[in-house]
């Protein structure tokens, strides 16, 4: 099997079962036309996002790197009436480019789009004492992997998720002599998750239209 079999294997899937509607699709062309670097979780991750979202009951949800907008929308789509998400972005032409594609979907009032660099906005919410949220998706720069850890273990409490992107990078997470900052960043942080006693993990190889890769999960006992 290779990288080309993976692909078609995830068309298959994503046809059969995942179906992504014009809603989701819109936010990808959009995201296309304004620009945006095509490094959006795919559709059956986001559909995987959303079902985490739904099994976990989760009301409010925190996103650490918006994009386009693309995994945000998956995961309000499992929240209930009621339900918020926040996502945070440090570029102001993605953020730009998120609000107006989410602004034509059926949950656009569950989200809130944050701009800044994502320490600024966690520290803010850490120092507001806001409500603890129930799960919180890393999908932002590796290599602050373990500062955002480290900031949603003060905006989680237990039970919630955390849950976080590209821990494999098509194997590369394994050279512990790296010297890619995102590597070196992803170690720190699943070093962390490894070490922490309030936390319990594991993490999933994916293969498919990314190519190799993972999510990392644990949950705050
Ligand atoms: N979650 C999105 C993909 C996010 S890509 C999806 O799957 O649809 C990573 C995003 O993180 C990019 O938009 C990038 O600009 C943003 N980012 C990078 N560094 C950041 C930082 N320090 N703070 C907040 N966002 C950051
Ligand atoms: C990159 C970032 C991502 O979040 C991702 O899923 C794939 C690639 C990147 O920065 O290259
Ligand atoms: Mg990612």
């Amino acid at each position: 099997m290779n990288e080309h079999a993976w692909k078609d294997v995830d068309h298959y899937l994503t046809h059969l079962l995942v179906k992504p509607d014009a809603e989701l699709k819109g936010v990808l062309r959009a995201s296309e036309e304004a620009g945006l670097p095509p490094i959006e979780v795919t559709a059956a991750q986001g559909k995987l996002l959303m079902l985490l979202v739904k099994l976990s009951g989760a009301r409010r949800v925190l996103e650490i790197g918006t994009l386009g907008g693309y995994s945000s929308v998956w995961m309000a789509r499992g929240l209930p009436e009621g339900g918020t998400l926040i996502t945070l972005e440090a570029l102001p032409k993605h953020a730009e480019a998120a609000k107006s594609n989410i602004r034509h979907t059926d949950v656009a009032g569950r989200i809130e789009v944050r701009l800044g660099p994502a320490v600024e906005s966690l520290a803010l919410m850490v120092s507001e004492g806001v409500k603890a949220f129930d799960l919180v998706f890393i999908d932002a720069d590796k290599v602050n992997n373990a500062k955002y850890l480290e900031w949603s273990m003060m905006l989680t409490k237990p039970g919630s998720l955390i849950v976080c992107d590209n821990v494999v990078r098509g194997g590369h997470i394994i050279d512990e002599d790296s010297r890619d900052d995102a590597v070196v960043g992803t170690r720190a942080f699943l070093d962390e998750l490894a070490s922490d006693p309030r936390l319990e993990a594991t993490a999933i190889q994916t293969v498919g239209d990314k190519g190799w890769d993972g999510f990392a999960i644990a949950r705050v006992k």
